[in-house]
């Protein structure tokens, strides 16, 4: 009997592990994409968008003296800028590059800065300076930290989004907490398993790949708090 359970029991440990490396390996592979994406739509995308404007200006310049025309282009213009504006949200999320140039804190605080000056969003950051960490830990923090922001942004309608960041004693944390609508999470996390929302398992899963731990808080009326913490030498 106890023979049994042991091999079972090893069984389903070895089923565990290949499950977690198939995760980690669809993870990279995820960031991969991303950053592939994001170069492309860099490198090409955004100087075309450029290339259009500047032809505008010329052509604008060329045409004082016919008024319809300037109408005309002035509106061309003004959906070019748009399509800019909404490229960069897009590379925002896709591929932070500071990430990889100046680490969590600063990708951070520039991920924030960006939010509330191009888009208006009541987000702050509170972050203590740390030494590089590993990618993959970066990683996984900037991810939990923009997911939970967009969440806060899409669902909570809330007046202040408060991020925290810091590495106190080996590993590292972030919480976002936003005064918005709350949520009940028992419902929430019963929808996720049924694979119609990724974002929250998603967070849970990165923190917990890294044997760290992610935990969401919140009640309908009482905003929202995702505290994660992720061990800086795991995974
Ligand atoms: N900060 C928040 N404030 C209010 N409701 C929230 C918040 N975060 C999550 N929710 C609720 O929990 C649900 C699940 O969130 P989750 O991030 O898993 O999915 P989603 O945002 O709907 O879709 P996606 O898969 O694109 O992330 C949301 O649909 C929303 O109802
Ligand atoms: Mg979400």
């Amino acid at each position: 009997m106890t023979v049994e359970n042991a091999e079972l029991l090893e069984r389903l440990n070895e089923k565990e592990q290949s499950l977690e490396g198939l995760l980690k390996k669809t993870l990279a592979a995820q960031e991969e994409e991303r950053r592939r994406l994001a170069r492309e739509l860099h490198d090409e995308t955004s100087q075309i968008l450029a290339a259009i404007m500047m032809n505008i200006d010329v052509v604008d310049r060329q045409l004082q003296s016919r008024k319809p025309y300037r109408a005309r282009l002035k509106a061309v213009k003004a959906l070019a800028e748009e399509a800019a504006r909404n490229l960069n949200k897009v590379l925002l999320d896709l591929r932070p590059a500071l990430l990889d140039e100046l680490g969590l804190v600063e990708a951070l605080r520039w991920y924030v800065s960006q939010m509330q000056e191009v888009w208006g969003l009541p987000v702050t950051i509170q972050a203590k300076k740390m030494p590089r960490l590993p990618e993959h830990v970066e990683m996984a923090a900037f991810r939990i930290a923009q997911e939970a922001v967009a969440n806060a942004v899409r669902h909570g309608a809330p007046r202040s989004i408060r991020m925290k960041v810091a590495a106190p004693d080996g590993t590292v944390r972030v919480e976002v907490e936003d005064d918005g609508s709350g949520f009940d999470v028992a419902g929430a996390m019963a929808k996720a398993r049924t694979g119609e929302a990724v974002g929250l398992l998603g967070m849970i899963e990165r923190a917990e790949l890294l044997g760290g731990r992610l935990e969401v808080q919140s009640q309908p009326g009482k905003g929202t708090r995702i505290s994660a913490e992720i061990p800086i030498g795991g995974g």
